[in-house]
């Protein structure tokens, strides 16, 4: 039977969000609904709330989750009611030339749930990123749940389904940061300090957090930076080349998606270093630089889309090393909060006050 419960609905561009009810369907063929128990605020939701990503209001808003398969539709084998999942947004299809070739990160036809939720007077609902988590229950499709250890934190667990993945796989898929490596981040919110903690884990020697404020580049030293530059009083550049012996960062991972850190990235990078491109820019962002320098410094420039994540393969590994106190998750959870608080997280992110507020139900 179908189900009302409580989302957070943006109705409209640029209006404040509301919690209103919406119904639930029950799961049809491919597809789970999920009790959720954490969701994590991202600036992703609040792009969608201004219009940003697409026209397709109303939204239902929320995509950094964890939570418990409460029932699953005909066919499903990849989850069975009662486990403990994170959820994903790009469920891949196995089959098209991408998937084929062994790149399933990038899926040409990764799905959601077919059904479609739906407020009170029947309007459907778009899911953020096919998920729609700030809510009490939500419907997805099973590829869209990956199963994980039951011990760990909901509030931790739901970070890696957006956000925290996005920059430690920055760090260990494509970055590919090795032992010994020197590695800049660029810009340390949630996602830049989560690529922190990607080097650092990978085995990074040097690791210089830059940003504009030196609160993140505390949070950043906390989580395992070797050096921290405020690039508002320091060029981050010459300061990343001194701490490198006068060469350049192995890696430099861009994570703020401004034309001054793309080109601060490149320019911090060693020969033959690799940039990683995070942080996401608007259309009309350009940069414009000497070819000479693109080809003399040899190397790569890399973009790095969900952290280049199989969520099947990297979600159950972090979750390990988290459980094991490898991995400190709960450091990026600065606050939980109530559903009805959502709208004043998006005002706190945007003061740059949280890495992460995080809904708890
Ligand atoms: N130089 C260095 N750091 C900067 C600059 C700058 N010119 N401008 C902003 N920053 C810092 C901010 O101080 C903040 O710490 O970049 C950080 C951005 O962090 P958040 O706003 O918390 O954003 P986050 O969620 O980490 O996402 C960063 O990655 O996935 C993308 O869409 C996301 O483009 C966004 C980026
Ligand atoms: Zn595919
Ligand atoms: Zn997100």
């Amino acid at each position: 039977m179908a189900q009302q419960v409580r989302g957070v609905i943006a109705r409209a561009k640029g209006e404040p969000v509301r919690i209103e009810t919406i119904t639930v369907p029950d799961p049809g063929p491919g597809e789970a609904v999920v009790k959720v128990q954490a969701c994590g605020v991202c600036h992703t939701d609040l792009h969608y709330r201004e219009g940003g990503i697409n026209d397709d209001f109303p939204f239902l808003l929320g995509h950094e989750a964890a939570g418990v398969v409460e029932s699953v539709g005909e066919g499903v084998t990849e989850v069975a009611p009662g486990d403990f999942v994170i959820l994903n947004w790009r469920a891949v299809c196995g089959q098209c030339r991408a998937c084929l070739r062994g790149r399933p990160q990038y899926c040409f036809d990764t799905h959601n749930a077919k059904q479609r939720m739906t407020l009170a007077d029947g309007t459907e609902l778009s899911p953020a990123l096919g998920i729609g988590a700030f809510a009490e229950k939500t419907l997805v499709a099973a590829g869209q749940c990956t199963k994980v250890d039951p011990e760990a934190s909901p509030a931790a667990a739901g970070l890696l389904g957006c956000g925290v993945m996005a920059g430690i796989g920055a760090a260990i898929n494509t970055g590919n940061v090795g032992r010994g490596d020197s590695v800049a981040v660029i810009g340390c919110g949630g996602v830049g300090n989560a690529a922190v903690v990607g080097a650092r884990l990978a085995g990074a020697a040097t690791i210089i957090a830059v940003d504009i404020d030196d609160k993140k580049l505390q949070t950043a030293k906390g989580l395992g930076a070797t050096h921290t530059v405020n690039s508002r009083a320091t060029d981050p550049v010459e300061a990343v080349r001194e701490l490198t012996g006068g060469n350049g960062a192995d890696v430099v991972i861009e994570a703020v998606g401004r034309p001054e850190t793309y080109e601060q990235a490149f320019y911090a990078r060693d020969l033959a270093g690799t940039v990683v491109l995070v942080g996401v820019p608007t259309p009309e962002m350009r940069i414009e630089l000497p070819l000479l320098d693109v080809f003399g410094r040899g190397g790569a420039l890399k973009s790095s889309w969900y952290g280049d994540c199989l969520p099947s393969r990297d979600f159950p590994m972090l979750i390990d090393l988290y459980r094991q106190g490898r991995l400190d998750l709960d450091a990026f959870v600065t606050e939980t909060i109530a559903l009805e608080d959502v709208e004043k997280a998006f005002e706190r992110m945007h003061h740059g006050d949280v890495l992460r507020s995080v809904v708890m139900f």
